[in-house]
């Protein structure tokens, strides 16, 4: 059976765009068609300046949106990377496989170098060896595909170029993982600066529609749009961002082409009006659900501790048989 292995990075409140950008689909069906791994990857959130109780805090609300948004403890794994060893132990072999240069190209990793030294920090190591625990996170569970967004993919080819080398080098060890988007765009922007991903660590929230927004902060956040100029409702990535990031959002909420949804309308504010209405009903089963989760917290622990020992039994027996192949030996 395909092995599907994706994560979420708790370092800010999960949004709109990672819902219908992934978590959507991991829901509805990677978790039924394929024998899937979800994991809050709380260790990759250690690598720009952190607060401890912060990082907790949303450590445990995306384990408990993504029970909210429907992954189901019966139907996949849902854990929480630093409650599993291997992650860190497979990641210390990766190091020793990839390149300092390979490590210094990744444009996640220019791109925060430079953020976190504008705010007047230091970069951390971790931040270029990131790479290396993601490629762990991936390769300890023999994983085929990784569904993520286009700027994880850089980090993805990464990780099968170090399976190939290691596999070379040391023995066929690890199955060579693959980066899967979704085939329906649903690549949301942010709704002030259409040109840019919505983003759940963006500076300001108000191009960010967030999982927990109240629906009253929705519509407002909707309603107040950047559209562009002109009047007719045309779908044009190109020369309308704006509105045919609406038309997306609506054409995602409803299932419906955003192409054709355009036709449909003869003004921005009937199509902002519509947009919000969709937004607030999708996201409406997901947060009663996840106020009856929050009401429960003996039952998210008992997921995540179940989910961390089987993804335990695993990774365990790949990531011991790198250990061995590597010339380590055996305890
Ligand atoms: N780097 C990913 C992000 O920033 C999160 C992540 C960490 C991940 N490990 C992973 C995604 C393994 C997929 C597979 O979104």
């Amino acid at each position: 059976m395909t092995r599907v292995f994706s994560g979420v990075k708790p370092t800010g409140h999960l949004t709109l765009g990672n819902y219908l950008g992934a978590v959507r689909r991991w829901a509805d069906e990677d978790q039924y068609r394929a024998e899937s791994l979800f994991c809050v990857v709380d260790l990759h959130a250690l690598t720009m300046q952190h607060d401890p109780a912060r990082v907790r805090r949303l450590s445990r609300q995306a384990a408990t949106l993504l029970l909210a948004a429907g992954l189901d403890p019966e139907q996949c794994t849902v854990f929480v990377q630093s409650h599993v060893d291997e992650h860190a132990r497979l990641s210390y072999l990766m190091e020793c496989t990839a390149t300092d240069g390979e490590m210094r190209r990744m444009i996640q990793y220019k791109e925060k170098s430079v953020l976190a030294k504008a705010a007047g920090d230091s970069v951390r190591l971790s931040l270029l060896t990131y790479p290396a625990l993601m490629a762990a996170d991936i390769l300890a569970y023999a994983t085929d595909e990784v569904p993520v967004g286009e700027d994880q993919t850089q980090h993805v080819e990464l990780a099968r170029d170090l399976a190939v080398r290691f596999n070379q080098r040391y023995g066929h060890t690890f199955v060579v993982p693959e980066a899967t988007s979704p085939a329906v765009a649903a690549r949301v922007m942010d709704l002030q600066d259409p040109t840019a991903k919505m983003g759940k660590s963006h500076e300001s929230g108000a191009g960010i529609v967030y999982l927990l927004d109240e629906p009253d902060a929705v519509r407002k956040k909707v309603m107040r749009a950047v559209t562009d100029s002109g009047r007719e409702v045309a779908y044009d990535r190109e020369s309308r961002p704006g509105v045919a990031n609406l038309l997306d959002v609506l054409g995602a909420c409803t299932g419906r082409a955003p192409g054709a949804l355009a036709e449909t309308y003869e003004s921005y504010g009937a199509l902002k009006k519509d947009t919000a209405d969709a937004v607030v009903e999708l996201l409406r089963p997901l947060q009663e659900r996840h106020a009856e989760l929050v009401a429960d917290p003996g039952y998210l622990e008992t997921v995540l501790r179940r989910g961390a020992e089987r993804a335990r039994e695993m990774a365990r027996p790949t990531v011991d048989a790198a250990y061995r192949a590597i010339g380590l030996l055996e305890p």
